[in-house]
């Protein structure tokens, strides 16, 4: 089954993730830049933006282990 983030634009979840762990998208913007999506109504900002938060979070997590 799709995992449709943006029904307006039939953008899937993988290819938001794509932009942003591939081509760097670190906000809402790159993501309509890159993938289409949220150039519609609107009603996918939320999703998106959870989407940008699970996957921002998981880089910011990464230790540097020198560091210690
Ligand atoms: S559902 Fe994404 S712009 Fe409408």
């Amino acid at each position: 089954m799709k995992d449709i983030v943006c029904s307006c634009n039939e953008v899937e979840r993988h290819e938001i993730e794509h932009a942003i762990k591939v081509k760097s998208a670190k906000n809402l913007n790159d993501i309509k830049r890159i993938t289409g999506a949220n150039t519609g109504c609107g009603k996918c900002r939320g999703y998106i933006n959870d989407i940008l938060a699970e996957n921002t979070k998981t880089e910011t997590k990464s230790v540097n282990p020198n560091s210690w």
